[in-house]
């Protein structure tokens, strides 16, 4: 029997903070323990490349976000790793896609209002993002995508893509599910109303924040009027968005970090948020630290990787375009 299928790909736009850990990454570690899945993580190259960048910059920013997978705990022996701008696949697929998907939905995705809001080229690169994220997981033909939140309305476009192909072509793609955990979303620590994220950096965590910055920044996250220590996302969402964290962090539940702090003041309780922020990442960043010396071994692993993901995509799109009627 074939083993169900989870993919899902991290964009190197810049650093990862807590969001993009607790939200995205902190799932693909689930998945890979469990021997039952075929696992396939991947660095979403192309789709970096929909927003303004720097060029000189690119490259480092890969390697960097290899290591991050690395060291945060994607093990190459449990999952394939690989590059999406390496499967050449993987852009053809998307081709074969455009054609099963309507301009209009493009147009009205949120993520590509959003970005013209924010002052991105409105480019046909980032109006046809979906699509290719639609090929990123049916050139596997995964049944699972596990994301974050954010990339729900993505996730439903692919859906759409494989019901529609199938439907004009034949049964080819199992319908994909996203996996979102729990709703998660993690908060800007100096404006709870909107999600941590690189484009507001005053309120975003980085994996790479020295001990020192991370004190600094959580010492200065807003909080709500009271005094107590209760998860109350309704009232009290600043504290709300830091009692997560704690949890996500420390693997307790959020009731027993209520009752260790049931007298705390917002200050103690903030540094002890900090303690446990600062023990974690002092070990990831180490960690990294090794593994990003060896650029080769890098190279190696994600090379092994292409290849297998490669043969896959590659049975994939043979099949797509003996469906559609190519040569
Ligand atoms: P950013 O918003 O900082 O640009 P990305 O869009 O690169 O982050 O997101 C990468 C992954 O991390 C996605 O799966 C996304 O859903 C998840 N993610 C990003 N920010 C958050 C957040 N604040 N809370 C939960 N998940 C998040
Ligand atoms: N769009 C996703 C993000 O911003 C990254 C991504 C690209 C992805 N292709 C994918 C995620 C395929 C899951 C599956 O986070």
């Amino acid at each position: 029997m074939k083993k169900p299928i989870v993919v899902s790909g991290l964009k190197p736009t810049g650093k990862l903070h807590l969001g993009n850990y607790l939200g995205a990454i902190k799932q693909y570690i689930d998945f890979q323990k469990d021997p039952k899945i075929d696992n396939f993580f991947f660095i979403a190259d192309y789709h970096a490349l929909t927003q303004k960048y720097n060029a000189s910059e690119k490259y480092d920013e890969i390697i960097e976000m290899i290591a991050d997978m690395l060291s945060l705990g994607i093990d190459p022996e449990k999952a394939t790793l690989y590059i999406q701008s390496d499967i050449l696949e993987i852009a053809n697929v998307s081709w074969l896609l455009g054609n099963v998907i309507s301009a209009g939905q493009l147009q009205n995705m949120i993520e590509f209002r959003e970005k013209v809001e924010q002052g991105q080229p409105a480019s046909c690169g980032l109006l046809n993002y979906p699509i290719l994220m639609a090929a990123d997981i049916l050139a596997f033909k995964a049944s699972f995508v596990p994301v974050g939140e954010d990339q729900r309305q993505h996730v439903e476009l692919a859906r759409d893509a494989a019901r529609n192909f199938n439907k004009r072509f034949g049964e080819t793609f199992p319908v994909p599910q996203g996996i979102y955990v729990k709703g998660l979303r993690i908060k800007s620590l100096d404006d709870p109303s909107k999600k941590m994220s690189k484009s507001l950096p005053k309120g975003c965590l980085y994996l790479s924040d020295t001990p020192e910055t991370l004190r600094k920044k959580v010492r200065s996250a807003v909080t709500d009027s009271g005094t107590e220590i209760v998860y109350d996302p309704e009232n009290k969402p600043a504290l709300a968005n830091l009692l997560t964290i704690y949890s996500e962090f420390s693997n307790r539940p959020i009731k027993d970090i209520e009752k260790d702090h049931k007298n705390s003041s917002y200050a103690v309780f903030k540094d002890a948020l900090a303690d446990v922020l600062i023990d974690e990442l002092s070990d990831f960043q180490e960690r990294k630290a090794g593994i990003i010396k060896d650029k080769e071994n890098l190279r190696k692993i994600f090379s092994e990787g292409s290849d297998k993901a490669r043969a896959i995509a590659a049975g994939t799109l043979k099949e797509m375009k003996q469906k559609t009627g190519l040569f």
